[in-house]
């Protein structure tokens, strides 16, 4: 009975102890870890315990950075197996296995050790190791390690973690991408150390090679930018008979960084800055065309700097001459003179080059370049040599056999290689060129700005923009669909109210001026704050019509356009009372030296996407089929929180479901955003509103007009001349507005950059309908690959319903003054 009770007592004792689970860094098998409770370990840099995603009740057991918010997981046990729901349970079994329970005790996980053991215990390291030990309690050293998830690494590669192949068996452990950001499972892409030829890290979709990080020289991997922020880090290769084995190191211990693969197959690295609490992008890859793993198809170079963006390497001549472009390398070069083999080939010396695909080389560590050159030039199938290590001046011989594959310019790695030719081409001086690494373009983030706070600063405006002027705010046309009653129930609002919510229409309420009508800032009884549109009084639309048409606005409700609250008739004044909008239109953001720093990447993508949904309404999903017909940055409201309302209906039309397009003689809309076939012929369809969102996004993007365009040192005229050469050479994240301070998601950006070229195709059939623009922004579908677009601003369509571009200006800065 006593000894019952002691051991009943301890139990409770250890229940009571239950709380304090969570700043334990391990447990043994008898403390099962409920959804609650979590594991920290020692210095508490990491974290481990059940966790679910934002919007779903499944959890998965992970590890993340403790002190970091939002969690960034650096791990997860089950990644295609999440609980149902908070039921589960992670618990070390007697044996020493590790297991997650579901709530009716089915094993969703396990780790499969058949070691025998006498104390297990789980334990979370500092470096995020998550190890399982046999617990030697006569000496705490001599632990030994039975199973850790640093040798089931998920899609994060952390510091003193290994990747390892095997040169015998080929068995290798990869980095996987996740499936999407709220989905752990693996996803499409991995990346690994491939082990034919000479080793080289690879990033593979499936089976197909997607990019090459490329062999190791001595250094670094050969495709990997070079930065200064590498002196935080060390890193080590050991290439073996048996085995190739990398890992890095961090060279002071209060260094936070993560290497991973995003669910798009994009390779990036991220420094933590204490200082401004934020990730700062350091590194991504593949970060232009050239990493596109053999853009330029065999036997030639790529060179972001230069345009054409693929070469034939000297002595080759494109396959087909006339598929060899833009649109399609892959066909790549062949020999103009076959080799003469023994009758004195010579070789062409390329500098700052990264080194093509190694799975078809050989090489010898003590072998010198000399040596090297002969052995290559013994045998006819050799094509090409380098040194193999670049330490010291050089050291090892690497050959190529058969073709040359995914070689390109590289800035700050490159190195030298020796490519075979015939005798006969040699000779040929005059054209003979030695290549030299330029610059690659490495994102280089600095340190940021508190953004809300400035904001909130700096926008306690009144404003509200011009942007509800136009009288036309209503004009919709009747297409087919005429006949189309609306009921809604849109208030009216009795004039009096409305006079008192504005102070009498008070000047000081003015908020926006245009040849129209001015717009008033007001304030309701119920503190609701509004917009009042007061149509002139010369305005020719008569009663019935401004009636019918404020109904029909008012149907179209959506998140992302404007919304519009009732409106006021009587006599003369007829008035339009809209939401209001405190930090005005998109345009006073991104063309503003100043405030383009309130918008990061975040919000000037979410911008995007909520652009793209509006517009998706209009085009489809209302009950009526509108084309806006005057897109613009400075007709994107944007609410308190930055989301991006569409607004100024005034020249929209209505056209029938199963009208593809319509024509027009009166010309109207803004310069430099209106599509070629409806500013030169009149006619437009859903696809010059595309056309205008393709300009928009470009803009929100390059953080410049697509008419006053200028860069220095630049010869374009427009932005979409820049943003299309830009792309063309390779080089699209040169587009962006100036990033400093921003984390940005590359490929997010680079999906912008390409969706806004396909929007501005110059043929409608060419642009992408909304809904398979917001496909592509979601990364739900491959992006096809753009043309060149219309550089030409079409200058015909000049109309007096657009604000020329100092009223715009005007509304932006001089509000600031009130
Ligand atoms: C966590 O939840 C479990 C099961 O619901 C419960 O037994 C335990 O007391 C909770 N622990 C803490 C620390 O709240
Ligand atoms: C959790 O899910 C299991 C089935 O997976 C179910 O039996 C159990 O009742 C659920 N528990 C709760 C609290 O919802
Ligand atoms: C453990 O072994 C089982 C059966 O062999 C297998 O299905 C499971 O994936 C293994 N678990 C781990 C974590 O390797
Ligand atoms: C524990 O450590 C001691 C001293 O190193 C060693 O002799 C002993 O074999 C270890 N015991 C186990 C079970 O590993
Ligand atoms: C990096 O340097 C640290 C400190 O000198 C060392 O402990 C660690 O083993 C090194 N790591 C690698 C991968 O070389
Ligand atoms: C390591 O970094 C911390 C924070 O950046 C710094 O204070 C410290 O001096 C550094 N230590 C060394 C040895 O460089
Ligand atoms: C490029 O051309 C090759 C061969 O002509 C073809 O197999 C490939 O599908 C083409 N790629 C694209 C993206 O059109
Ligand atoms: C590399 O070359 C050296 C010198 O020619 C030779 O002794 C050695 O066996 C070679 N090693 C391999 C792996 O071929
Ligand atoms: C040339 O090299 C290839 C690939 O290593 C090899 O298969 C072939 O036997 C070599 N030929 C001669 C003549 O050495």
């Amino acid at each position: 009975m006593e000894i019952n009770m002691v051991t009943l007592v301890c139990f409770l004792q250890f229940f009571s102890f239950v709380p304090i689970f969570s700043a334990l860094d391990s447990i043994t098998p008898n403390q099962p870890l409920h959804y609650n409770e979590t594991l920290i370990s020692k210095a508490g840099s990491f974290e481990a315990g059940f966790f679910s995603f934002d919007n779903s009740q499944r959890q998965y057991f992970g590890i993340w950075f403790n002190r970091i918010s939002p969690r960034i997981f650096v791990w997860v046990a089950n990644r295609d197996t999440p609980i149902e729901n908070s039921s589960g349970v992670f618990r070390i079994a007697e044996k020493g296995n590790l297991f997650i329970l579901d709530g009716k005790g089915a094993i969703i996980w396990s780790t499969n050790s058949s070691d025998t053991v006498q104390n297990p215990v789980v334990q979370l390291l500092d470096s995020a190791n998550l190890v399982v030990k046999d617990r030697n309690n006569s000496n705490p050293d001599g632990d030994s390690v039975l199973w850790q998830s640093f040798d089931y690494p998920g899609d994060t590669f952390l510091p003193g973690m290994k990747l390892k192949s095997n040169l015998v068996t080929g068995e290798y452990r990869a980095l996987t991408s996740w499936r999407s950001s709220e989905d752990p499972a693996p996803g499409g892409f991995s990346l690994h150390i491939d082990t034919h030829g000479l080793p080289q890290e690879i990033i593979t979709k499936g089976k197909i090679i997607t990019s090459r990080i490329g062999p190791w020289n001595g250094i670094h991997f050969v495709g990997v930018p070079w930065g200064k922020r590498q002196q935080f880090l060390n890193f080590s290769f050991v290439l073996t008979e048996q085995e190739v084995s990398y890992e890095y190191g961090l060279l002071n211990s209060s260094t936070v960084t993560r290497y991973f693969i995003t669910p798009t197959g994009l390779v990036q690295r991220f420094f933590w800055s204490d200082q401004t609490q934020r990730w700062d992008l350091y590194a991504v890859g593949p970060a232009d065309q050239c990493e596109t793993y053999a853009i330029c198809g065999a036997n030639a170079n790529c060179d972001v700097n230069t345009s054409p963006l693929c070469e034939c390497l000297k002595g080759f001549t494109p396959k087909f001459q006339e598929k060899w472009s833009p649109d399609n390398w892959s066909d790549g070069c062949i020999r103009r003179i076959n080799l003469g083999c023994d009758n004195g080939d010579g070789f062409m010396k390329y500098e700052g080059i990264k080194l093509p695909d190694t799975s078809s080389s050989w090489f010898n560590k003590s072998i010198n370049l000399e040596e090297c050159k002969k052995l290559c030039s013994r045998n006819c199938s050799c094509t090409a040599y380098a040194n193999l290590d670049i330490r010291n001046g050089g050291s090892g011989c690497l050959l190529w056999f058969g073709d040359i594959v995914d070689m390109r310019i590289h800035a700050t790695a490159g190195q030298d290689i020796y490519i075979r030719v015939a005798a006969s081409e040699l000779g040929d001086t005059s054209n003979s060129r030695h290549f030299n690494g330029k610059r690659l373009a490495v994102i280089l983030v600095g340190s940021s700005i508190s953004i809300i706070g400035i904001m909130v600063i700096g926008f306690i405006i009144r404003a509200w923009s011009k942007k509800l002027e136009k009288p036309g705010i209503l004009k919709l046309i009747f297409g087919k669909d005429k006949k189309e009653k609306q009921d809604i129930n849109l208030p009216a609002f009795d004039l009096s109210i409305i006079a008192n919510a504005t102070n009498q229409f008070s000047a000081t309420n003015i908020i926006g001026e245009g040849g129209f009508g001015p717009v008033y800032k007001g304030v309701m009884d119920n503190g609701q704050e509004i917009a009042v549109k007061r149509l002139s009084q010369h305005s020719r639309q008569g009663p019935e019509e401004f009636k019918n048409e404020a109904m029909l606005i008012a149907n179209l409700q959506h998140r992302n356009l404007v919304k519009l609250i009732g409106f006021s008739i009587k006599d003369d004044e007829r008035l339009l009372i809209y939401e209001y909008m405190p930090n005005r239109s998109l345009d006073c953001f991104i063309f503003d030296q100043d405030r383009t720093k309130f918008l990061n990447w975040d919000q000037r993508f979410q911008i995007i996407c909520g652009i793209a949904r509006g517009l998706l309404y209009l085009h489809q999903d209302s009950r009526l089929r509108i084309i806006h017909r005057d897109l613009k940055t400075s007709n994107i409201l944007l609410d308190k929180n930055m989301n991006p309302k569409i607004s100024d209906f005034g020249l929209a039309r209505i056209i029938g479901r199963d009208e593809a397009q319509t024509k027009t003689k009166k010309v109207v809309g803004t310069y430099g955003y209106m599509s070629p076939e409806y500013a030169m012929h009149g006619s437009f369809s859903v696809k010059s509103d595309v056309f205008s969102f393709g300009v928009v996004v470009l803009e929100i993007v390059g953080g410049r007009r697509n008419t006053e365009f200028s860069v220095p040192h630049d010869h374009n005229t427009n932005l979409l001349a820049f943003a299309w050469e830009l792309w063309n050479k390779g080089r699209p994240l040169e587009l962006l507005y100036a990033s400093e301070g921003d984390s940005l998601t590359v490929d997010e950006l680079l999906r912008c950059i390409q969706i806004g070229l396909l929007c501005v195709q110059e043929r409608p059939e060419d642009r992408p309908d909304m809904s398979y623009v917001i496909l592509m922004l979601n990364g739900e579908r491959q992006l096809p690959k753009p043309r060149e677009p219309p550089f030409h601003p079409h200058k015909f369509g000049s109309s007096g319903s657009c604000p020329p571009k100092s009223i715009n200006e005007m509304s932006c800065t001089s509000l600031e003054a009130r």
